[in-house]
């Protein structure tokens, strides 16, 4: 991504607060077990707003009323620690490199801070997320509050992420270039897995492929824990145990995704283990791709979550009453949501640099959120038949189906960005036996 998008969203937030002091903290790092760290992975709003990479870092930007400053705080060159967790940036290169104001070391960041907050009476940080950063720049506003001399020190707290938001729910040209390449990638391990798939493999051998294509491929991670379910166990809508060897006969259904420089990819397809769909398999899968196609065909400006999800619940409420999962009048049993007992989640929700980015579905009046062009999201129907419902025809029982796709909104319409992964029975089925 180059410097200036990231310049230009910076001014844009700017105008967005009008007037203030605003703090986003660079994520911290993640212990996973005594010392060892999780692999470490940026804050998605700071990133959004710099692209830098380490950690120990805070991006501030002070707006008044015709102007704005950036500075960056960000963690001094030290030989020592580097030798340990490799070359920082420093505050020299920084300077050269960020488009920004002004660059210091995070050593001094307390300091600053005291100067530029008793000149503002708005402070905007996560205010829904700890962060030692956040504690001592509260505590420097209270501090102020409590100074003589001092006229002024923020006394309003907002909560920055509501900008940020806003400005995140349309993806700009870049951000869609890296969805795609997500895509690319995930697109491969899918085809792949569909290829290497057999009788008696189990689970996690699949995972591993999915994951040694990601990374072989240039992808930061995974987006997610894969989810490799096969037959009952993809009635479980988050399945990330993936110990059980696949079974001849049975489906199985496979939710991964890569990250390709912090944007998500997230796409499910389900396939026949031994390559073949047997008919009562067939006749679900079709059910369900024929809801999702006529779902995405549904996307456009002026679209709302609210009424895809109504009308995927429609249509799947439809293909149940057709296959005598459910039994009774179709209105009734909309309005009684006995189809929520099959498909008990959400048709889809908003994707970018966050797998589920945390965006709105409705704006502050309380009002939906229309579609417009430039916003990307999944749509992924499913039907989830436990092995043990003995209120469905036996030759259903144990199959959980989802079939999902990441769709761009466009002045047109949309675009499936997925479109390419293999996903009619014919095309899985060429897959899965190598032709
Ligand atoms: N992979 C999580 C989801 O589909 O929402
Ligand atoms: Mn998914
Ligand atoms: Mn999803």
């Amino acid at each position: 991504m180059n410097e200036e998008n990231y310049a230009r969203r910076r001014q844009k937030l700017a105008v967005l607060m009008k007037e203030g002091v605003s703090v986003i903290a660079a994520a911290s790092q993640k212990i996973r077990s005594n010392d060892t760290e999780h692999p470490y992975r940026q804050n998605s709003d700071f990133y959004y707003l710099c692209g830098f990479e380490e950690d120990n870092a805070l991006l501030c930007i002070v707006k008044e009323a015709q102007k704005s400053k950036t500075i960056l705080f960000v963690q001094s060159k030290n030989e020592e620690m580097e030798l340990w967790s490799g070359v920082r940036l420093g505050v020299e290169a920084a300077k050269e490199h960020f488009q920004v104001d002004e660059v210091y070391s995070i050593d001094v960041f307390e300091v600053q801070m005291k100067e530029i907050l008793k000149e503002h009476n708005t402070l905007f940080l996560e205010l829904f997320r700890e962060d030692e950063h956040y504690t001592k720049v509260k505590q420097i506003a209270a501090d102020l509050m409590h100074s003589r001399g001092v006229k002024r020190s923020p006394r309003e707290f907002k909560d920055i992420t509501v900008l940020t938001q806003q400005m995140r729910l349309l993806k700009d040209d870049e951000e869609i270039v890296l969805i795609k390449k997500a895509l690319a990638i995930t697109k491969e391990a899918h085809h792949q897995a569909m290829a290497q798939c057999e009788a008696n493999m189990m689970e996690y051998a699949l995972q591993a492929e999915y994951e040694y294509h990601f990374l072989k491929n240039g992808a930061d991670s995974e987006s997610y824990t894969t989810i490799v379910a096969g037959g009952n166990s993809a009635n479980t809508l988050h399945y990330i145990k993936n110990d059980q060897s696949l079974k001849d006969g049975d489906l199985v259904l496979i939710d991964a995704g890569c990250e390709f420089q912090m944007y998500a990819s997230d796409i499910t397809r389900t396939f026949p283990v031994n390559g073949r769909f047997t008919k009562p398999q067939k006749e679900l899968y079709e059910m369900v791709l024929a809801v999702q196609l006529k779902v995405i065909e549904a996307i456009a400006p002026g679209m709302t979550k609210n009424r895809l999800q109504e009308l995927a619940e429609t249509l799947l409420c439809e293909g149940m009453i057709l296959f005598g999962i459910l039994h009774g009048e179709k209105t009734k049993l909309i309005e009684e949501k006995a189809h929520k007992k099959y498909f008990p989640h959400g048709i889809g929700h908003w994707m970018g640099l966050d797998v589920h980015d945390p965006l709105p579905y409705v704006d502050d009046r309380g009002d939906e959120i229309t579609f417009q062009p430039g916003m990307v999201l999944t749509v992924e129907p499913g039907i989830y038949i436990r092995k043990d419902d003995l209120n469905v025809p036996q030759e259903y029982r144990g199959i959980g189906i989802r079939i999902e796709d990441n769709i761009l909104v466009t002045a047109e319409g949309c675009t499936n960005l997925s479109k390419d992964i293999a996903k009619t029975a014919s095309e899985i089925e060429a897959r899965c036996n190598n032709y």
